[in-house]
């Protein structure tokens, strides 16, 4: 599958078949994330995989509620370390770069999850101080995004998008 396939392939996919997925399989989604570009290379990401149910239930609550977290396979927690980004770029290293770095590696995730027939959705509505503990992360260390990943128990419609004459200005806005 092409790389543009798999664009079009993913889609947020809520619902997930009992179905594990190995070591190599995780290896392999992390394996794209960290190709991911970052400023400067700081790489400022890690990544806790989640299989425990116990740990998985307390992320659906720091999530408030989001029931279908739990069901998949393993959820993968991204996490920023601004501190990475900072000591080159300052405040805008903090702020900025250090989300930016990590969206395109659950980008990158997601991606590869569709080309190897896996479903996944980015979540971004929990709460980050519930999830920490949770996931016993050391200070400094900030959760930006939990990405269930599993096999597909549903093929959800595409959602729609804005069209390109709205969204797209050429050469001025
Ligand atoms: C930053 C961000 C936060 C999101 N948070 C949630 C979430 O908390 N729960 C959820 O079910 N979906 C969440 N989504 C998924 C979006 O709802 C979804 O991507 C959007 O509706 C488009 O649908 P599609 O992914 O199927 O193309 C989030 C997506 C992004 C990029």
């Amino acid at each position: 599958m092409e790389i543009p396939e798999a664009i079009l392939k993913r889609k947020s996919v809520r619902a997930f078949a009992p179905k594990g997925l190995t070591d190599e399989e995780v290896d392999t989604l992390i394996q794209s994330a960290i190709r991911a570009p970052s400023a400067g290379n700081m790489q400022p990401w890690a990544f806790v995989a989640v299989r425990d149910r116990g740990v998985k239930e307390q992320l659906v609550e720091a999530s408030r509620g989001q029931a279908f977290i739990a069901a998949a396979a393993v959820v993968i927690v991204v996490c920023t370390e601004a501190s990475r980004n900072s000591a080159r770029y300052g405040e805008r290293g903090a702020t900025l770069y250090c989300l930016q770095d990590t969206a395109a590696a659950v980008e990158n995730i997601m991606l590869t999850a569709a080309h190897n027939g896996l479903g996944s959705c980015w979540i971004g509505a929990f709460d980050e101080g519930m999830a920490s503990q949770a996931l016993g992360l050391p200070a400094g260390v900030r959760p930006v995004a939990m990405i269930p990943v599993g096999y597909p128990d549903q093929d959800p419609p595409p959602r729609p998008r804005r069209p390109l004459a709205e969204v797209l200005h050429r050469d001025r806005w």
